[in-house]
C-alpha cells in the first residue's frame, strides 16, 4: 500500500515535470511564433492598409556629399572599355568574392559564356563580377598580410585571363552588399548606358541565358520601358532578432515594413530603371546593408514597382525536369552541379517539342503535379505550370 502510494506519487511527479518541461519549451516556440506572426499581420496591415512609404524616402534622404561616401571607393579593377562600340542587350552584373574562382569559372563556362551566346543567339550579353576587397590584416603577423596580398595577386591573373572582374576598394563582407550594389549602377550608368536590360544575380545563381534573352528580345521588341522583374517580396517584415543575419535595428529602419522589392538571388531591370535607380543612390542613406531591400527603397523613392515573374526562383532551386528547363530562368543554389543543370536545361531537344499540342499539355500535367503539391521549399509557384 505505502510502496504503492510513492509510486503513484512519483509518477505525478514525473508526470508533472514532463508536462512542466513541454509547456515550457512550447512558450518559447510560441513566443517565435508568435512574434513572426505578429511581425508579419502588423507589416501586412502596413504594406496593404497605411502604404506610407513616402516617408521613408524623406526620412532617408541625405545630402549628395553624405551620399557620395557609400560609392566612391576606388576601383582596385576595372574595364571601362568592356562594352564600348557595341550594342548590347543585356548586361549581367554576378555579386562574387574573391575566393569564389571555382563559382566564377562555372559561369564563364556555363550560362555566362558571352561567346556561345553571341554565337548561338546573336546578341551581346556582357558578364562581368562585381567584387569588394579582400581584407588586409596589417596587425596580424605578417604571414596573414603576405597572404592578403598574394590573393590579390592571383585576382589580377584571373583578371588578365578573363577580363571580367569589376572590384573596389571597399570590405567584401555581407554587411557591405549595399555599397557593391551601388558600385553596379554606378558602373553601368558610366561604362554601359547603353545596355538595353541590366541583371545582378549571385555566384550560386543559375540564369538560363536562353530563355531570358528570347524573354529580353521580345520586352524590348515591344518597347516595353520601366521593367523590374524577379521573385517579388510583398509586404515583408524587418527582422528585429538579433541572432539573425538579416537583422535590421530600429534605428537603421523604424518602419514595420519593407517597400516591395525582388529577391537579391537574381532580378532585371530594364535601362530606363537601372538610371533612375542610379539617380535615387545619389540622395538616399545607403547604410541598410541588405541590398535587395535597399533596392526597394531606392526604387520607392523613383516610383518604380517590381513585378513577379514566375520563372525566377527566389531562395529556391528550380525541379530538374525538361518541361521545367523550357521556361525557366533563374535557380537558386548551384555550385557543383551547374555544368550538368547547363547542359541538360540547353539540350537541343528540350526545345524542340514545344510548340507541339500534345507536348503542350503533357507538360503542363507534368509541371501540376511537380510544382502543386503543398512543398517547404521555395521552387517556382503552382501557376507556374499553366504558363
Ligand atoms: C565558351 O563557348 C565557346 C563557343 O561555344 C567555347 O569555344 C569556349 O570554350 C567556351 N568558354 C569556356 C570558358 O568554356
Ligand atoms: C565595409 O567596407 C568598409 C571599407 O572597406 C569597411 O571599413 C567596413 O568595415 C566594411 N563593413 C563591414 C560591415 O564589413
Ligand atoms: C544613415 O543612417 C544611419 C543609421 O542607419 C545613421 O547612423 C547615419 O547617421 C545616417 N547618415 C546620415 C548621413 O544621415
Ligand atoms: C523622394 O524624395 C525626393 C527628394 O526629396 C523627391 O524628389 C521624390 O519625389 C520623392 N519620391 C517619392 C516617390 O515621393
Amino acid at each position: 500500500m505505502f510502496v504503492n502510494f510513492r509510486r503513484i506519487r512519483k509518477c505525478k511527479l514525473v508526470q508533472l515535470m514532463t508536462t512542466c518541461l513541454l509547456l515550457s519549451v512550447a512558450m518559447v516556440c510560441w513566443e517565435q511564433l508568435d512574434s513572426v506572426v505578429v511581425s508579419h499581420v502588423k507589416s501586412y496591415s502596413f504594406r496593404y492598409l497605411v502604404n506610407r512609404f513616402t516617408y521613408i524616402n524623406r526620412s532617408l534622404t541625405i545630402p549628395h556629399k553624405q551620399a557620395r561616401s557609400f560609392s566612391n571607393f576606388p576601383y582596385l579593377l576595372d574595364h571601362p572599355d568592356k562594352c564600348t562600340g557595341k550594342d548590347v542587350l543585356l548586361l549581367v552584373f554576378v555579386k562574387s568574392s574573391p575566393e569564389n574562382t571555382k563559382r566564377r569559372n562555372a559561369i564563364r563556362s556555363t550560362w555566362g559564356n558571352e561567346t556561345y551566346i553571341q554565337n548561338t543567339l546573336g546578341v551581346t550579353v556582357k558578364v562581368v563580377f562585381a567584387l569588394g576587397a579582400i581584407q588586409r590584416k596589417t596587425s596580424e603577423p605578417s604571414w596573414n598580410s603576405r597572404s592578403g596580398a598574394d590573393f590579390q595577386e592571383q585576382l589580377i591573373q584571373e583578371n588578365d585571363l578573363h577580363g571580367d572582374l569589376i572590384q573596389k576598394d571597399f570590405l567584401d563582407s555581407f554587411h557591405n552588399l549595399t555599397l557593391k550594389l551601388i558600385m553596379q549602377f554606378h558602373w553601368m550608368h558610366s561604362h554601359c548606358s547603353h545596355a538595353h536590360f541590366f541583371m545582378t544575380a549571385d555566384d550560386d545563381v543559375f540564369v538560363h541565358t536562353p530563355n531570358l534573352v528570347r524573354y529580353l528580345q521580345d520586352t524590348s521588341h515591344r518597347g516595353i520601358t520601366n521593367l523590374w522583374i524577379g521573385r517579388v517580396h510583398k509586404g515583408a517584415p524587418p527582422v528585429r532578432n538579433k541572432d539573425s543575419k538579416y537583422y535590421v535595428p530600429y534605428e537603421m529602419y523604424q518602419w514595420l515594413s519593407y517597400p516591395d522589392y525582388t529577391s537579391g538571388a537574381g532580378y532585371v531591370v530594364s535601362s530606363d530603371v537601372a538610371d533612375k535607380i542610379y539617380h535615387a543612390t545619389l540622395t538616399l542613406n545607403a547604410s541598410l546593408y541588405i541590398d535587395d531591400v535597399f533596392m526597394g527603397i531606392c526604387a520607392n523613392a523613383v516610383s518604380v514597382s517590381p513585378q513577379e515573374h514566375v520563372y525566377f526562383s527566389g531562395e529556391g532551386k528550380a525541379i530538374y525536369h525538361p518541361c521545367i528547363y523550357r521556361q525557366m530562368m533563374t535557380s537558386h543554389g548551384h555550385v557543383e552541379d551547374i555544368y550538368d543543370l547547363w547542359t541538360a536545361a540547353t539540350h537541343p531537344q528540350v526545345k524542340q517539342g514545344a510548340s507541339r499540342l500534345f507536348e503542350r499539355l503533357y507538360c503542363t500535367a507534368v509541371k501540376m503535379a511537380l510544382l502543386c503539391k503543398p512543398h517547404f521549399f521555395d521552387t517556382y509557384p503552382c501557376k507556374a505550370a499553366f504558363l
